[in-house]
């Protein structure tokens, strides 16, 4: 954990205490920022202390190896872990209508992990560590390709996460942008603009800058810039209601703070 999330999280736990009332809220330095340069899991936990009440239902649908859960107390949330390498398809979700209150998810973010053979898959050789992480390393055989691919699952599971979620529930969603046969594909305003169409809030958005250099790559003359960074999108199900109402249970977006 690098020093600014060190004093982060040193703040969180400190200072618990108000300094000053006020009618407008309460003078804190507790605060959460919209960008940091680090790793998934240092983040992550201060996502969720900002959205996501403790005593939570959580479905993490892509739990993967259970990065984003390695700073997060066992005993704060009852997590429902699954993975399509368990069995369970984010797009096919084992709950009830409106039974969870907050679904994480974070699929394959690029289209070279969706290609039709193993052979064309990205992250081989020396890169499967790469694969393993951020797939379950198996192809895609049917469905749209390539960056369509990366959107068709997330758009599919995006509707799944809103069928299982209570009303006000949160759906926290990992991605990064793509240039993808040299194009430039803007994966979060694509998903933003999508879940908004399904019924959620953009609530909030995060930048997350890798702390370390990307891999160089052989390149003639570059057109893009390499991406260092990815998104975690907070979306509240609000199906069209005003997303400042507190909900029958709480409003798992204000958490007693200041909603801004
Ligand atoms: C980027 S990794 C997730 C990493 C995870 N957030 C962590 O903290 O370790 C993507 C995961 O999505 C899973 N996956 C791929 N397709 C899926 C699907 N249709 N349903 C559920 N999980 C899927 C992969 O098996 C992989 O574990």
């Amino acid at each position: 954990m690098n020093r600014q999330h060190k004093s982060q999280l040193a703040l969180l736990e400190a200072d618990d205490t108000p300094k000053r009332k006020s009618p407008d809220g309460v003078t804190t330095s507790r605060l959460i920022f919209s960008a940091y340069v680090g790793t998934n899991e240092e983040l992550f936990p201060l996502i969720l202390e900002l959205h996501v009440p403790p005593g939570s239902v959580v479905a993490d649908v892509t739990y993967g190896k259970g990065i984003f859960w390695k700073n997060v107390p066992k005993d704060k949330y009852f997590l429902l872990a699954t993975d399509i390498e368990d069995g369970v398809d984010c797009r096919h979700l084992p709950y009830e209508d409106g039974s969870v209150d907050c679904v994480i998810l974070d699929p394959p973010y690029m289209e070279g992990l969706y290609r039709r053979s193993k052979a064309h898959m990205a992250g081989s050789g020396t890169y499967a560590a790469f694969r393993s992480t951020y797939s379950n390393g198996e192809p895609t055989t049917d469905g749209p390709k390539y960056h369509d691919a990366v959107l068709d699952l997330y758009f599919k599971a995006g509707k799944e996460a809103h069928r299982v979620l209570r009303k006000y529930g949160v759906l926290i969603v990992k991605c990064q942008d793509e240039v993808s046969a040299n194009v430039q594909h803007l994966t979060h305003v694509e998903i933003i603009t999508h879940y908004q169409s399904l019924g959620f809030y953009a609530k909030d958005l995060f930048v997350l800058v890798r702390p370390n250099r990307p891999a160089m790559s052989r390149v003639k003359k570059q057109e893009h810039a390499r991406k260092n960074h990815s998104y975690f999108l907070v979306f509240v199900k609000t199906d069209g209601a005003n997303p400042r109402r507190k909900g029958e249970h709480g409003h798992p977006g204000t958490m007693g703070r200041d909603p801004r």
